[in-house]
């Protein structure tokens, strides 16, 4: 009972400071820009409208990671699986990031023997911009994340790579970061804006795939794969890299 008290205390707490940051930031430029509307030139306007843009950005995304985990934890959560391409569905997530981390340069290596994932594209998708936008946005300007699509070693599984030069991660906090809330205290984990569910959604939605996810860093270089059968639900039972 203890646990859960705690737990539900450490998620308030949680929640409410994320939610907290970005509203003042929101109420304060608000403010600003209604009592000194006439005092301020248009660049500075166009400044506070932009980080209003951001943090109601940052708001949203929250939100939405809460559902996720929510939806996730409930059996309600129906997985779609289909045949899909996936090298589109990887292009278009990396663009999207793109756009977000303009100082990144961004390389894909889909090896062409990758044949259809039998998966769910949204959930897919939602896996994928996790991982790049975590390589992204914990590595510096001028480096490149790099993402390798190669067949697993077993042949009944892909492998999707995710590497960046960045920060780094410690041994001790592999698991870690794959739990609820949890970010690693860094100067730059500081400075970036996140809420520690990336991750967790991230492996959950992996493993109802019954796939796998990793991480090892070394150094600075550091590289999530991830695991997933390429076959029908049948197939899953089967497939070697789930085991
Ligand atoms: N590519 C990466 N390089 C270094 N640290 C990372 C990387 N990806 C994730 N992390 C660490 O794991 C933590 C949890 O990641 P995540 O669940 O996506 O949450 P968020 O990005 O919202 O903080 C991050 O706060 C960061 O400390
Ligand atoms: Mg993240």
């Amino acid at each position: 009972m203890e646990t859960i008290e705690q737990n539900y205390e450490d998620f308030i707490s949680t929640v409410s400071h994320e939610l907290r940051t970005p509203l003042t930031s929101i109420r304060g430029f608000s403010q600003t820009m209604l009592q000194s509307w006439d005092k301020l030139d248009d660049e500075s306007k166009k400044k506070f409208l932009k980080i209003i843009e951001e943090q109601s950005n940052r708001l949203i995304g929250l939100v939405e990671n809460m559902l996720s985990v929510t939806k996730l934890q409930s059996s309600k959560d129906n997985f779609v699986y289909k045949e899909t391409n996936i090298k589109p569905l990887i292009e278009q997530t990396v663009s999207i990031v793109k756009n977000q981390y303009k100082t990144r340069d961004f390389e894909l290596n889909f090896n062409k023997n990758i044949p259809p994932v039998f998966t769910d594209r949204d959930k897919f998708q939602q896996i994928m911009t996790n991982l790049i936008e975590n390589a992204a946005k914990y590595s510096d300007d001028n480096t490149t994340v790099y993402i390798d699509v190669n067949l697993a070693d077993c042949a009944e599984c892909v492998s999707i790579k995710v590497t960046d030069t960045g920060i780094g991660i410690d041994e001790k906090d592999y698991e870690k970061i794959f739990t609820k809330f949890s970010r690693i205290d860094n100067p730059l984990t500081r400075k970036v804006q996140g809420s520690g569910l990336g991750l967790f959604i991230t492996k959950n939605i992996v493993e109802k795939m019954h796939g796998q996810i990793s991480v090892k860093s070394n150094g600075n270089k550091t590289t999530f794969e991830v695991l997933l059968p390429l076959g029908s639900m049948e197939d899953y039972a089967r497939a070697k890299c789930s085991q």
